[in-house]
């Protein structure tokens, strides 16, 4: 596998602050193929042979912000079995509805665009309800949960110019802990 060529933005990177607009159909030549990249550049850092060659930090998920392009158009692949993924396009997501029940992860959130360590609860959703628009601008439905949701909470944020750091509190990084169940 060749490690396709894509320049993440940094989280000092002002555009990474835009909303994404919706995007129409069909999509351009151009987008298809990045959405492409994107899969196999984040397959690729989920596999240890890899992400050791190419240096790179594993990822599940990239929005096209991440990229300099203000879309609403997010990837996700996720490793259901060993070397094993599922790939999510998400083209004009829109939450339809989601559970009261709050979630963390407990190791901390992770972000392509955030280069270092950072302590603190990111309160998500547990499950919740998405519309969305497929490849082919067929409109689907899906309901995701526990880390997918996280993932998929983590990418809309991404579209509305929102970093995970940015809900975590600072003078309280674990605040209202009790009131989540960690995942
Ligand atoms: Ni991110």
């Amino acid at each position: 596998m060749k490690l396709p060529k894509i320049n993440i933005l940094d989280e000092k990177n002002k555009t990474l602050r835009l909303t994404s607009k919706n995007v129409t159909f069909p999509l351009s030549e151009e987008d298809k193929k990045l959405i492409n990249d994107i899969i196999q550049y984040l397959t690729m850092s989920q596999i240890e042979e890899y992400y050791k060659k190419y240096d790179l930090r594993p990822g599940m998920g990239l929005a096209f912000i991440q990229l300099g392009i203000p879309k609403n158009i997010f990837v996700i692949v996720e490793e259901v079995d060993e070397e094993e993924f599922k790939n999510y396009v998400i083209i004009n997501p829109k939450m339809i509805s989601h559970s009261e029940e709050l979630i963390y992860v407990g190791e901390g959130e992770g972000c392509l665009s955030v280069n270092r360590e950072v302590e603190g609860i990111v309160p998500r959703y547990a499950r919740m309800r998405v519309s969305y628009q497929d490849i082919d601008g067929n409109q689907q439905e899906i309901r995701v949960r526990e880390d997918i949701s996280v993932a998929f909470q983590h990418e809309m944020d991404h579209l509305n110019g929102i970093l995970f750091v940015d809900k975590i509190d600072k003078n309280n990084p674990f605040k209202d802990r009790e009131k989540m169940r960690e995942i």
